[in-house]
């Protein structure tokens, strides 16, 4: 291993200095970028980040197996002003999930694992296919729909209410502070070293004060929904996450650490599935003989779901910090690095699946994909957005028989670096359908 190599100034053969996975063109198709780097330095260092990238396959895997090496605490939340500090503070974010290693990490995802339940999940199909078939009913008769805002993102912002058992109509205060933390969040390589100053974020001490007092407001908010459930349980993830205990007989989670893992599971559940749904849809229908297997057969839509998850997964960019030196594919990783791992870039590698540019829905191995992580921080709500996609996409077939992109639309994406979140996409048919 190369001891010399430094976190800001890596040598000159591992570094793509053009890679930028928040460009609009990188967005819309991130494969030939993905590709090129693939064969040419499948890790590299990306200077415009200050991040080192990882793409194949193989590699992903030694990564997300190895915690001591590569820690989940890649990210930090800028300061809480000092006018808001009794409200809140930033520790708050610091046990959850995807910032904490073991053993914070085991016991926390042990106790909301067991709100996953199997029989949770599939209790969940009939309530999601009764709000698919509320969503169509509200523009079958127009022939068109923006899917995204008309279906997907409504699908996904109901479809987690429910089962987390916050109040519907609630789910866009949840978004926006969901949002407000993304926005807070920065790699913690960014932070210039004994100054406040953090590269790329620009805020001004007004609107980090208006962020922050929203997400006081937002911990006051859970801490309120969690005492309802603490005097009357209902059927949902709260009051299970409120019920359980431990071996002594004690609360088996702080009402401080139920609430930053339901800001986890909003942050995480609530945007993600749409796109995946949109996505096999699109692939669908721009192949009319897979399309017509799965209309003659929609069991297949199961693996279909898996096969866009390889070739078209939701996953941007996750982060992992090097806790001490390391070496990726036989590329030197220094410590204190920012790891960047591709899972997109992972099931397009020719080396793990073959003729990966194509999408099969009767592929045997799609579900070998990374889109949802590996190991322990594996995506809690995989069977949930499986399902959700699953029945998503059902339903719009099912309702709508000659199903169609409109023409000539350019998708765009929002500006975000661990999800591919789609921001708009037509479709239309015969309102008659
Ligand atoms: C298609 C939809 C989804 C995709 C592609 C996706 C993807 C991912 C990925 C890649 C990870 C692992 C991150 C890593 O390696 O650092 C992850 C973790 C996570 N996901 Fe998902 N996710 C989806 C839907 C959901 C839903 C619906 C929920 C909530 C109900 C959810 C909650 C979480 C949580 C809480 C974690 C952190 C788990 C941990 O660190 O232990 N996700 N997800």
């Amino acid at each position: 291993m190369n001891s010399n190599t430094s976190v800001d100034d890596p040598p000159a053969a591992y570094v793509r200095p053009d890679f930028n996975p928040l460009a609009p063109e990188y967005l819309r198709d991130p494969y030939p970028i993905l590709e090129a780097a693939r064969h040419e330095q499948p890790v590299f260092f990306a200077p415009q980040l200050g991040i080192w990238v990882v793409t194949r396959y193989a590699d992903l895997l030694a990564v997300t197996a190895d915690w001591q090496t590569f820690s989940q605490s890649a990210a930090r939340l800028m300061p809480v002003p000092e006018e808001i500090r009794d409200r809140v503070t930033e520790d708050w974010f610091e046990e959850a999930f995807m910032n904490a290693d073991p053993p914070v990490h085991t016991v926390a995802r042990k106790a909301v694992n067991a709100g996953f339940t199997r029989s949770r999940i599939l209790a969940m199909e009939p309530r999601m296919r009764e709000t698919a078939h509320r969503l169509i009913d509200g523009f079958a008769a127009d022939g068109h729909c923006e899917f995204m805002s008309q279906y997907a993102y409504p699908m996904g912002a109901t479809t987690l209410a429910t089962f987390v058992g916050l109040p519907i109509e609630d789910m866009p205060r949840l978004k926006a502070w969901a949002q407000d933390l993304l926005i807070l969040a920065y790699p913690r390589n960014a932070a210039v070293p004994g100054s406040d100053e953090i590269i790329g974020k620009h805020m001004s001490h007004a609107e980090l004060i208006e962020r922050w007092t929203r997400l006081a407001e937002c911990r006051e908010y859970l801490h309120e929904q969690i005492r309802l459930r603490v005097e009357q349980p209902q059927e949902d993830l709260i009051s299970t996450l409120v019920q359980l205990r431990d071996d002594a007989g004690e609360p088996a989670l702080k009402t401080e650490r139920i609430v930053t893992h339901l800001i986890d599971l909003i942050a995480a559940g609530t945007d993600t599935v749409a796109p995946l749904t949109a996505q096999l849809l699109k692939f669908l229908i721009e192949d009319p003989e897979q399309l017509a297997a799965v209309r003659a057969d929609p069991s297949l839509l199961e693996n279909a779901v898996e096969e866009t998850l390889r070739a078209r997964g939701t996953g941007n960019l996750l982060l992992r910090y090097t806790s001490r030196a390391a070496e990726i594919g036989g590329v030197p990783i220094p410590a204190g690095a920012v790891v960047a791992l591709s899972y997109a870039a992972g099931g397009r590698d020719e080396e793990k699946f073959a003729c990966p540019h194509q999408f099969d829905v009767h592929r045997e191995d799609a579900s070998d994909h990374l889109a949802f992580g590996r190991g322990r921080h594996f995506c809690i709500g995989a069977p949930l957005a499986r399902a959700q996609a699953r029945i998503s996409a059902e339903a719009m077939l099912e309702r709508l028989p000659d199903l169609g992109l409109v023409p000539g639309q350019q998708l765009d994406y929002h500006s975000a670096i661990g999800v591919f979140m789609l921001q708009a996409i037509a479709f239309e048919w015969s309102a008659t359908a």
